[in-house]
């Protein structure tokens, strides 16, 4: 074949291959304009411009409404066939699982959630864990985040905490005294709050961070029997931390500190690894409990529910391309296999619409047809046709007339259901709009500050006061009166910071929206 264009080159002798438009025409001027004379005007059937320029006007998708800066890196998981002492298929199907030292290939994307897609990386947020498992039983997503809890319970509430946390709409700057305005009037954040403002609000990076399911999920075993599960991912590298110092000091330099960590240390061999953990709870009401296993705002203490380990996931490969693979993946929690199933969380069932919903938005109806999202691992056979950007259907070949079943002209049919597709408790109930009856908003709270190390709880009080300095007082008297309830010493703490007693707050009701323990009523009449 003729090298076109080569002809009339002025580096013949160059052998790179030669720049094209993507109709594959030559393109053998990429400096200059195509004008009447060389000073001008501009020619409208100017093609090659044109189509330069119109792209790249369409070079950025939006952003992800939370979690827009973030860093994709790809590897393996090895299963260890086994849930503690026992074969792991006594409690779960998914075959990703059941055999010792089955590999599947992972993607894991890390995330801070606040900030825009070019914002620091030293922010106090907490940091995204999404992991992707190309299982040949098709996908699984388990998009978790670095803290154990999260700020509220019901998945409803989601855009309302996310505005108070999000800049102003108006100053466009993230604004303390709208945070805690929200989250003064929402007790069930007391525990989340306790975490991110302590040192593990700032992870040094992110080889150096736990992950966490966050939600509860359940595993369905070969005889429709289920349980309730949680999942931890912990660092080989260990778990480390910034202050609020250490953080703006690496910030003065660079916003993207941990994306060029994960990248350096992968592309130098050093390939992080974690391991991941499960706990397990008997599926069904738990009233001997003192919360309920479906909120998201609890741990399950590991005393009672031991988090046994039954995988490792190595990260071993950078992203080749930035776009095609960390902007346009996408993660959610609908994504489970066979084995793995929903609980009732009211977050997760919330979360699991919003995923799906907000990426047909984003990257475009076929977002699963990309190859970072497809099930690459597994079958794909659909009669779902067409769309924006539709590249190739995924009949399966067999007969490509039949885009409908069923038919007995051939064409795709149903799978078979797997064994006992009827599974967990039956459940009886009437349509309402009600809290979940055990709320107990401060107790793990107050446990977790107890078991901070001194530093760590100094460090808690003074970003604490730090920021609700710059609050109104009747914000500052409600976190101080949640804070007391939270733990004495914290509540005494951050109100001698603001110069607020315990007598100050002590005429303040419980609010309208809260469900008090026994103990909860013990600490408030202890108040004055
Ligand atoms: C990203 C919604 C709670 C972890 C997102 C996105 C949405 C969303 C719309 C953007 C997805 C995209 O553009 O691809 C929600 C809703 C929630 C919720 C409605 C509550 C009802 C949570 C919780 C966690 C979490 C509790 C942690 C366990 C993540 C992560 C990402 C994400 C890690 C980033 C995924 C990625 O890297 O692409 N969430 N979220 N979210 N969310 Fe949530």
């Amino acid at each position: 074949m003729t090298d076109v264009a080569s002809q009339g080159s002025s580096n013949s002798a160059d052998d790179r291959r030669y720049l094209t438009d993507r109709q594959g025409h030559p393109i053998y001027d990429n400096q200059n304009q195509r004008t009447v004379g060389a000073r001008g005007p501009a020619t409208l059937e100017n093609y090659h411009f044109l189509e330069k320029i119109s792209h790249f006007d369409r070079e950025r998708i939006p952003e992800r409404v939370v979690h827009a800066r973030g860093a994709t890196a790809f590897g393996f998981f090895e299963a260890y066939g086994r849930w503690g002492d026992e074969p792991i298929s006594r409690y779960t199907r998914a075959r990703l699982f059941q055999e010792e030292g089955k590999r599947t290939d992972v993607a894991l994307r890390f995330s801070t959630v606040i900030g825009g897609r070019d914002s620091s990386e030293c922010a106090r947020d907490p940091r995204g864990f999404a992991v992707k498992f190309y299982t040949e039983e098709g996908n699984w997503d388990l998009v978790g985040n670095n803290l154990a809890v999260f700020f509220i319970r019901d998945a409803v509430k989601f855009p309302d905490v996310i505005h108070a946390l999000k800049p102003d709409p108006v100053t466009f700057r993230q604004e303390p005294n709208r945070i805690f305005d929200f989250m003064s009037q929402t007790p069930e954040c007391m525990h989340m709050l306790v975490n991110l403002f302590s040192p593990r609000g700032i992870p040094s990076d992110y080889r150096h961070m736990q992950g966490f399911g966050v939600n509860t999920y359940k595993w369905v075993n070969d005889r429709g029997e289920t349980v309730l599960v949680k999942y931890t991912w912990m660092p080989r590298q260990g778990v480390r931390s910034m202050t609020e110092e250490d953080a703006a000091a690496v910030q003065a330099h660079e916003l993207g500190h941990a994306t060029r960590d994960l990248h350096e240390a992968i592309d130098r061999g050093d390939y992080p690894e974690w391991e991941l953990l499960v706990q397990m709870m008997s599926d069904g009401d738990h009233p001997e409990l003192d919360f309920d296993p479906l909120d998201d705002t609890k741990t399950w203490p590991e005393q009672d529910f031991p988090p046994k380990p039954v995988g490792r996931m190595v990260l071993n490969r950078n992203v080749s391309d930035n776009f095609t693979e960390n902007e346009q993946i996408a993660f959610g929690t609908g994504v489970l296999v066979n084995g793995l199933d929903f609980s009732d969380d009211k977050m997760l069932v919330g979360r699991t619409f919003s995923y799906s919903d907000t990426q047909r938005y984003r990257v475009g109806p076929n977002y699963l047809q990309l190859p970072v999202n497809n099930a690459r691992n597994a079958r794909v056979h659909t009669n779902q046709r067409d769309g924006y950007m539709a590249h190739r259907q995924d009949s399966g070949g067999e007969n490509p007339h039949v885009n409908y079943e069923p038919s007995i002209t051939g064409g795709l049919r149903e799978a078979q259901y797997p064994t006992h597709d009827e599974q967990g408790p039956v459940i009886h109930g009437r349509l309402t709009r009600k809290r979940i009856p055990l709320t107990a908003d401060y107790k793990q709270a107050g446990q977790r500050y107890c078991l901070m190390e001194q530093w760590e709880r100094d460090d808690l009080v003074k970003n604490l006061v730090n920021q609700l300095s710059q609050c109104d007082r009747p914000i500052q008297e409600r976190m101080v009166w949640h804070f007391l309830l939270v733990e004495d010493d914290l509540g005494l703490r951050v109100g001698e910071g603001l110069g607020i007693s315990p007598q100050d707050v002590a005429h303040l009701e419980p609010l309208q929206s809260q469900t008090m323990t026994d103990e909860d009523r013990e600490r408030l009449a202890n108040l004055g």
